[in-house]
Protein backbone atom coordinates (compact mmCIF):
# COMPACT_ATOMS: atom_id res chain seq x y z
CA UNK A 1 0.00 0.00 0.00
CA UNK A 2 1.59 3.03 -1.52
CA UNK A 3 1.78 5.72 1.77
CA UNK A 4 2.22 8.26 -0.89
CA UNK A 5 -1.27 9.62 -0.76
CA UNK A 6 -1.14 10.52 2.78
CA UNK A 7 2.17 11.62 3.23
CA UNK A 8 1.02 15.55 4.32
CA UNK A 9 -0.67 13.17 7.16
CA UNK A 10 1.75 11.29 8.11
CA UNK A 11 4.23 14.58 8.69
CA UNK A 12 1.53 16.54 10.69
CA UNK A 13 1.53 13.07 12.76
CA UNK A 14 5.49 12.48 12.96
CA UNK A 15 4.25 8.53 11.19
CA UNK A 16 7.58 7.13 9.94
CA UNK A 17 8.65 3.78 8.65
CA UNK A 18 6.74 0.54 8.92
CA UNK A 19 4.17 2.48 11.09
CA UNK A 20 2.91 5.01 7.33
CA UNK A 21 2.60 1.60 5.37
CA UNK A 22 0.12 0.06 8.00
CA UNK A 23 -1.63 3.25 8.79
CA UNK A 24 -1.89 3.80 4.93
CA UNK A 25 -3.78 -0.37 5.02
CA UNK A 26 -5.99 1.22 7.45
CA UNK A 27 -7.16 4.08 5.40
CA UNK A 28 -7.39 2.18 2.44
CA UNK A 29 -11.02 1.09 2.66
CA UNK A 30 -13.92 3.71 4.14
CA UNK A 31 -14.24 4.26 7.75
CA UNK A 32 -16.59 1.44 9.27
CA UNK A 33 -18.87 2.21 12.19
CA UNK A 34 -16.52 1.12 15.35
CA UNK A 35 -14.03 3.99 13.93
CA UNK A 36 -16.59 6.61 13.14
CA UNK A 37 -18.16 6.06 16.36
CA UNK A 38 -14.44 6.78 17.87
CA UNK A 39 -14.11 9.61 15.68
CA UNK A 40 -17.64 11.04 16.79
CA UNK A 41 -16.68 10.71 20.37
CA UNK A 42 -13.33 13.00 19.87
CA UNK A 43 -15.46 15.03 18.28
CA UNK A 44 -17.93 15.96 20.62
CA UNK A 45 -14.84 16.96 23.01
CA UNK A 46 -12.85 19.11 20.94
CA UNK A 47 -12.96 22.36 22.55
CA UNK A 48 -14.60 21.29 25.99
CA UNK A 49 -11.15 20.92 27.81
CA UNK A 50 -11.92 17.49 29.12
CA UNK A 51 -9.52 16.25 31.80
CA UNK A 52 -10.02 12.10 31.40
CA UNK A 53 -9.33 10.67 28.06
CA UNK A 54 -11.99 8.06 26.42
CA UNK A 55 -12.17 4.71 27.67
CA UNK A 56 -13.48 1.54 26.29
CA UNK A 57 -12.94 -1.93 27.76
CA UNK A 58 -14.14 -3.32 24.37
CA UNK A 59 -12.29 -0.98 21.90
CA UNK A 60 -10.62 -2.65 18.90
CA UNK A 61 -7.03 -0.71 18.75
CA UNK A 62 -6.88 -0.65 14.83
CA UNK A 63 -10.46 0.93 14.91
CA UNK A 64 -8.79 3.30 17.34
CA UNK A 65 -5.76 4.01 15.18
CA UNK A 66 -7.64 4.75 12.36
CA UNK A 67 -10.29 6.95 13.99
CA UNK A 68 -7.40 8.99 15.04
CA UNK A 69 -5.61 9.23 11.87
CA UNK A 70 -9.04 10.40 10.25
CA UNK A 71 -9.95 13.08 13.02
CA UNK A 72 -6.45 14.60 13.56
CA UNK A 73 -6.59 17.23 10.65
CA UNK A 74 -9.74 18.39 12.38
CA UNK A 75 -8.00 18.91 15.54
CA UNK A 76 -5.17 20.78 13.38
CA UNK A 77 -7.67 23.13 11.97
CA UNK A 78 -9.23 24.10 15.09
CA UNK A 79 -5.34 24.99 16.37
CA UNK A 80 -5.07 26.96 13.27
CA UNK A 81 -8.42 28.71 13.77
CA UNK A 82 -7.30 29.45 17.30
CA UNK A 83 -4.05 31.29 16.31
CA UNK A 84 -1.89 28.23 17.32
CA UNK A 85 0.89 27.83 14.71
CA UNK A 86 1.01 25.12 12.54
CA UNK A 87 4.23 24.06 13.80
CA UNK A 88 3.13 24.05 17.53
CA UNK A 89 -0.26 21.88 16.15
CA UNK A 90 2.23 19.15 14.37
CA UNK A 91 4.75 18.61 17.38
CA UNK A 92 1.73 18.29 19.85
CA UNK A 93 0.33 15.54 17.44
CA UNK A 94 3.52 14.28 16.69
CA UNK A 95 3.00 11.80 19.45
CA UNK A 96 0.90 9.74 17.41
CA UNK A 97 3.71 8.98 15.80
CA UNK A 98 6.14 8.70 18.47
CA UNK A 99 3.34 6.11 20.58
CA UNK A 100 3.28 4.42 17.35
CA UNK A 101 6.98 3.38 17.27
CA UNK A 102 6.82 2.62 21.34
CA UNK A 103 4.15 0.43 20.81
CA UNK A 104 6.72 -1.32 18.32
CA UNK A 105 8.93 -1.51 21.26
CA UNK A 106 6.64 -3.16 23.87
CA UNK A 107 4.75 -5.23 21.83
CA UNK A 108 7.22 -6.25 18.93
CA UNK A 109 4.40 -5.02 16.28
CA UNK A 110 1.99 -2.23 14.90
CA UNK A 111 -0.52 -1.16 16.98
CA UNK A 112 -1.28 1.34 19.82
CA UNK A 113 -2.05 0.16 23.31
CA UNK A 114 -1.76 3.87 24.06
CA UNK A 115 -4.45 5.00 22.18
CA UNK A 116 -6.39 6.36 25.28
CA UNK A 117 -3.85 8.31 25.94
CA UNK A 118 -4.03 10.48 22.51
CA UNK A 119 -7.69 10.78 22.91
CA UNK A 120 -6.47 13.88 25.21
CA UNK A 121 -4.56 16.07 22.33
CA UNK A 122 -8.04 15.17 20.12
CA UNK A 123 -9.81 17.27 22.67
CA UNK A 124 -7.45 20.44 21.42
CA UNK A 125 -6.24 20.70 24.79
CA UNK A 126 -3.09 19.35 25.21
CA UNK A 127 0.25 20.72 23.47
CA UNK A 128 4.04 20.40 23.09
CA UNK A 129 5.96 23.14 24.07
CA UNK A 130 9.68 22.21 23.30
CA UNK A 131 10.43 19.47 25.70
CA UNK A 132 7.48 19.11 27.69
CA UNK A 133 3.67 18.83 26.90
CA UNK A 134 0.77 20.42 29.09
CA UNK A 135 -2.54 20.25 29.47
CA UNK A 136 -5.31 23.11 30.22
CA UNK A 137 -7.63 21.98 32.13
CA UNK A 138 -9.63 22.77 34.94
CA UNK A 139 -8.13 22.01 38.93
CA UNK A 140 -9.84 18.51 39.60
CA UNK A 141 -9.08 20.28 43.21
CA UNK A 142 -6.84 18.40 44.32
CA UNK A 143 -4.29 20.46 45.38
CA UNK A 144 -4.34 21.41 49.24
CA UNK A 145 -5.61 24.40 49.59
CA UNK A 146 -2.70 25.35 52.36
CA UNK A 147 -0.02 24.36 50.08
CA UNK A 148 -1.23 27.07 47.51
CA UNK A 149 -3.04 29.79 49.44
CA UNK A 150 -1.87 32.54 47.59
CA UNK A 151 -1.41 31.25 43.91
CA UNK A 152 -4.88 30.00 43.24
CA UNK A 153 -6.80 31.78 45.47
CA UNK A 154 -7.28 34.91 43.52
CA UNK A 155 -7.78 33.44 40.57
CA UNK A 156 -9.61 30.96 38.61
CA UNK A 157 -9.68 27.18 38.38
CA UNK A 158 -7.25 26.24 35.67
CA UNK A 159 -4.06 24.37 35.98
CA UNK A 160 -1.34 23.12 33.15
CA UNK A 161 -0.98 19.28 33.79
CA UNK A 162 2.85 18.49 32.75
CA UNK A 163 3.79 15.55 30.80
CA UNK A 164 7.13 14.10 29.73
CA UNK A 165 7.63 12.66 26.58
CA UNK A 166 10.43 10.14 25.78
CA UNK A 167 12.53 12.38 23.33
CA UNK A 168 15.97 12.01 25.04
CA UNK A 169 17.76 13.91 27.81
CA UNK A 170 15.08 16.20 30.39
CA UNK A 171 18.11 18.51 31.25
CA UNK A 172 16.52 21.66 32.86
CA UNK A 173 17.53 24.13 30.81
CA UNK A 174 15.78 22.49 28.51
CA UNK A 175 12.53 22.31 31.30
CA UNK A 176 13.10 26.33 32.06
CA UNK A 177 12.58 26.98 28.27
CA UNK A 178 9.67 24.45 27.47
CA UNK A 179 7.87 26.12 31.01
CA UNK A 180 8.76 29.55 29.98
CA UNK A 181 7.27 28.84 26.27
CA UNK A 182 3.95 27.58 28.25
CA UNK A 183 3.12 30.83 29.97
CA UNK A 184 3.78 33.11 27.17
CA UNK A 185 1.55 30.66 25.03
CA UNK A 186 -1.06 29.77 27.36
CA UNK A 187 -1.72 33.95 28.05
CA UNK A 188 -1.63 34.58 24.65
CA UNK A 189 -3.75 31.77 22.78
CA UNK A 190 -6.41 31.03 26.43
CA UNK A 191 -6.35 34.11 28.29
CA UNK A 192 -9.59 34.03 29.75
CA UNK A 193 -8.49 30.34 31.40
CA UNK A 194 -5.42 31.74 33.34
CA UNK A 195 -3.30 28.79 35.12
CA UNK A 196 -1.39 29.90 38.31
CA UNK A 197 -0.70 26.55 38.52
CA UNK A 198 0.91 23.34 37.01
CA UNK A 199 0.69 19.72 38.35
CA UNK A 200 2.30 16.40 37.20
CA UNK A 201 1.33 13.04 37.96
CA UNK A 202 4.53 10.79 37.52
CA UNK A 203 6.49 7.87 38.34
CA UNK A 204 9.27 10.03 37.90
CA UNK A 205 8.13 12.29 41.27
CA UNK A 206 7.94 8.97 43.38
CA UNK A 207 10.86 10.80 46.15
CA UNK A 208 12.38 7.65 45.98
CA UNK A 209 14.15 8.04 42.37
CA UNK A 210 15.21 12.06 44.04
CA UNK A 211 16.98 9.91 47.30
CA UNK A 212 18.86 7.01 44.94
CA UNK A 213 19.56 9.35 42.06
CA UNK A 214 20.04 12.87 43.58
CA UNK A 215 22.45 14.36 40.76
CA UNK A 216 20.01 12.81 37.72
CA UNK A 217 17.73 15.27 35.70
CA UNK A 218 15.05 13.16 36.71
CA UNK A 219 15.76 14.21 40.35
CA UNK A 220 16.22 17.92 39.27
CA UNK A 221 13.01 17.94 37.43
CA UNK A 222 10.74 16.54 40.44
CA UNK A 223 12.35 18.98 42.76
CA UNK A 224 10.70 21.70 41.28
CA UNK A 225 7.09 20.26 42.52
CA UNK A 226 6.13 19.99 45.87
CA UNK A 227 4.64 16.55 46.04
CA UNK A 228 1.22 16.76 47.47
CA UNK A 229 0.40 12.44 47.94
CA UNK A 230 1.94 9.25 46.41
CA UNK A 231 -0.09 6.49 45.39
CA UNK A 232 0.80 2.94 44.28
CA UNK A 233 2.03 2.23 40.63
CA UNK A 234 3.69 -0.91 40.66
CA UNK A 235 4.66 -0.89 37.00
CA UNK A 236 4.79 2.47 35.56
CA UNK A 237 8.44 2.92 36.83
CA UNK A 238 9.46 -0.71 35.18
CA UNK A 239 6.88 0.55 31.60
CA UNK A 240 8.79 3.68 31.33
CA UNK A 241 12.54 2.55 32.06
CA UNK A 242 12.26 -0.73 30.36
CA UNK A 243 8.98 -0.23 28.23
CA UNK A 244 7.69 -3.55 29.26
CA UNK A 245 4.11 -4.11 30.36
CA UNK A 246 3.84 -5.88 33.57
CA UNK A 247 6.44 -7.37 36.25
CA UNK A 248 6.98 -10.65 34.47
CA UNK A 249 10.66 -11.93 34.02
CA UNK A 250 12.35 -8.94 36.10
CA UNK A 251 15.39 -10.80 35.98
CA UNK A 252 15.67 -11.13 32.02
CA UNK A 253 15.87 -7.02 32.12
CA UNK A 254 18.96 -5.20 31.71
CA UNK A 255 20.72 -3.33 34.46
CA UNK A 256 22.90 -1.18 32.46
CA UNK A 257 22.23 2.38 33.62
CA UNK A 258 22.08 3.61 37.13
CA UNK A 259 18.32 3.81 36.95
CA UNK A 260 17.29 0.37 35.20
CA UNK A 261 19.21 -0.62 38.51
CA UNK A 262 17.41 1.28 40.86
CA UNK A 263 14.09 0.25 39.37
CA UNK A 264 14.73 -3.24 39.61
CA UNK A 265 16.86 -3.68 42.83
CA UNK A 266 13.76 -1.63 44.70
CA UNK A 267 11.09 -4.52 43.72
CA UNK A 268 13.94 -6.63 44.34
CA UNK A 269 13.60 -5.85 47.71
CA UNK A 270 9.79 -6.06 48.23
CA UNK A 271 9.39 -2.26 47.61
CA UNK A 272 6.31 -0.84 45.38
CA UNK A 273 7.04 2.42 42.83
CA UNK A 274 4.37 5.18 43.48
CA UNK A 275 2.85 8.00 41.07
CA UNK A 276 4.10 11.02 42.54
CA UNK A 277 1.42 14.09 42.68
CA UNK A 278 3.01 17.20 42.83
CA UNK A 279 1.93 20.71 41.76
CA UNK A 280 4.47 23.84 41.58
CA UNK A 281 3.93 27.66 40.93
CA UNK A 282 3.67 29.00 36.97
C1 LIG B 1 12.41 11.10 31.64
C2 LIG B 1 13.62 10.86 30.77
C3 LIG B 1 13.57 11.78 29.57
C4 LIG B 1 14.87 11.16 31.61
O1 LIG B 1 15.99 10.98 30.81
P1 LIG B 1 17.45 11.59 31.22
O2 LIG B 1 17.43 13.07 31.20
O3 LIG B 1 18.46 10.91 30.38
O4 LIG B 1 17.52 11.06 32.70
P2 LIG B 1 18.64 11.23 33.83
O5 LIG B 1 19.75 12.12 33.41
O6 LIG B 1 17.93 11.62 35.06
O7 LIG B 1 19.17 9.76 33.94
C5 LIG B 1 19.86 9.22 35.06
C6 LIG B 1 20.29 7.83 34.70
O8 LIG B 1 19.15 7.05 34.29
C7 LIG B 1 19.32 6.57 32.96
N1 LIG B 1 18.03 6.64 32.27
C8 LIG B 1 17.19 7.69 32.16
N2 LIG B 1 16.08 7.34 31.49
C9 LIG B 1 16.24 6.03 31.17
C10 LIG B 1 15.41 5.11 30.50
N3 LIG B 1 14.20 5.45 30.00
N4 LIG B 1 15.86 3.84 30.37
C11 LIG B 1 17.04 3.47 30.87
N5 LIG B 1 17.86 4.30 31.54
C12 LIG B 1 17.46 5.57 31.68
C13 LIG B 1 20.35 7.49 32.33
O9 LIG B 1 20.99 6.83 31.26
C14 LIG B 1 21.27 7.73 33.52
O10 LIG B 1 22.02 6.56 33.71
P3 LIG B 1 23.58 6.58 34.24
O11 LIG B 1 23.55 7.27 35.59
O12 LIG B 1 23.93 5.13 34.34
O13 LIG B 1 24.35 7.33 33.22
C15 LIG B 1 13.67 9.40 30.29
O14 LIG B 1 13.68 8.55 31.40
C16 LIG B 1 12.49 9.05 29.43
O15 LIG B 1 12.47 9.31 28.25
N6 LIG B 1 11.46 8.38 30.02
C17 LIG B 1 10.26 7.99 29.32
C18 LIG B 1 9.18 9.06 29.40
C19 LIG B 1 8.57 9.15 30.78
O16 LIG B 1 8.91 8.40 31.68
N7 LIG B 1 7.65 10.09 30.93
C20 LIG B 1 6.94 10.28 32.16
C21 LIG B 1 5.69 9.52 32.11
S1 LIG B 1 4.72 9.72 33.59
Amino acid sequence: MSTKPHAELFKLLGITGPDAAECANLLATPPGRAALAAMSAMQERLGTFPLVSIKDDDAREADWIEALLRFAPTVHEYHVELGISPAVSAASLADVGLQLRINRRVHGDFGLDTWSWLTLHMAGNLFRLGRLQFHLVQSPNEIPASDVSGIIEHSSSWVLGVHIPEDGGLSPALVDDSFSEARVFFSTHFADKPAPVATCDSWMLDPYLAERLPASNIASFSRRFTLDRCTDAPTDAVYFTFRQRGLDDLDKLPRDTSLQRVVLERIDDGGTWQLGHGHLAL
